[in-house]
């Protein structure tokens, strides 16, 4: 039997509870919901998860196509499922998938049998999984992230993977920019909606925008640079260097991001560092 009601979040933020009764209608094993058809894919920027080795897959229903024609928000049909595959020193832990149900996207994490014949539907999540320091996210925290865009997806995007799309700037500027991109700006964009089930959840509530978006002219006019020049600062006075090079939950001054992660992305903080000194 599923549950069906789980609380949404830690102590960061008070926020509503989720329905993820949806989850039932998933398959309970992954070997029922993969095909071997599925396309692996690859992002260009990636999300930081402690290290984690990461693979993804889009599987489509038979015939069926992404609508690509709003480039900042593909829509995908209905049966659509994309998975993505969580391994440490080699060994799958987790593997995630969204699915586009009729009634909408729902998600859950199939966590893997420790013989790795297969893997099984864990709606509660689990902390610290086999010891690894991994933690499997619950299905009512995947819409903490993923509810912050209109698509659902967020790695299989115009910016993400196709290679027609011309970032604006030089390959530091679009490094950077991609990392606030994929690492923050799925909670941070003035698009995220207010009020929907769930959405509330590490919803920061703020103006800043770290979208990169697949059509833009110039590194000046991004909203990364408008909306969080304030934050940007300069290299020994930048709230975004003290945000995301520690980690707590403390209510006061959260690090970030908030989420998904308890080690510092030391690569990623250079790459900032750098980038900011630049400026
Ligand atoms: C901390 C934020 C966060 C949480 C929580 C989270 N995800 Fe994601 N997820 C992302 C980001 C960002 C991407 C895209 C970048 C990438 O693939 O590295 C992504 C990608 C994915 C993908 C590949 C398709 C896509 O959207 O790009 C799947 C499948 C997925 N997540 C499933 C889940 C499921 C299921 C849960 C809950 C059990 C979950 N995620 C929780 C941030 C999150
Ligand atoms: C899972 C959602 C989430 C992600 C991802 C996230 N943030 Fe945040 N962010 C928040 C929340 C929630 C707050 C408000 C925290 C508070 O003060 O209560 C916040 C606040 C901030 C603030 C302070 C804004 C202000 O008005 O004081 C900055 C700066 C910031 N985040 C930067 C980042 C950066 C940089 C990243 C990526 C490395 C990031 N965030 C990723 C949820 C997120």
């Amino acid at each position: 039997m599923w549950i069906l009601w789980l609380a949404g979040c830690g102590s960061l933020r008070d926020c509503e509870e989720v329905d993820i009764s949806s989850v039932s209608e998933l398959p309970e094993r992954l070997s029922d919901a993969f095909s071997p058809e599925a396309l692996p894919y690859e992002v260009r920027f990636e999300l930081w998860s402690d290290g984690a080795q990461k693979r993804r897959w889009l599987q489509l229903p038979d015939g069926a196509a992404v609508d690509t024609s709003r480039p900042g928000d593909w829509d995908f049909p209905v049966g659509t499922r994309l998975f993505k595959e969580f391994a440490r020193g080699g060994e799958p832990i987790e593997t995630r998938m969204i699915e586009r149900l009729d009634s909408g996207w729902t998600g859950v994490s199939y966590r893997w049998l420790p013989d790795g014949s297969d893997a099984v539907a864990l709606p509660e999540g689990e902390e610290d999984a086999a010891g690894t320091g991994h933690d499997v996210p619950g299905a009512s925290l995947c819409v903490a992230c993923h509810g912050g865009r209109a698509s659902f997806v967020l790695g299989y995007s115009a910016v993400q993977v196709s290679p027609e799309v011309d970032l604006p700037g030089d390959e530091l500027d679009q490094e950077a920019l991609g990392y606030l991109h994929a690492n923050c700006s799925h909670c941070h964009n003035p698009d995220r909606e207010v009020g929907v089930a769930g959405s509330r959840c590490y919803d920061p509530d703020s103006d800043i925008d770290f979208t990169l978006p697949p059509q833009a002219d110039s590194v000046e006019d991004l909203p990364a640079i408008v909306t969080a020049d304030r934050f940007l600062g300069d290299e020994d006075d930048s709230f975004v260097l003290h945000k995301v090079s520690r980690r707590n939950q403390s209510a006061l001054d959260p690090s970030m991001p908030p989420l998904g992660t308890e080690q510092v992305d030391e690569d990623g903080v250079d790459l900032l560092t750098r980038w900011i000194s630049r400026r």
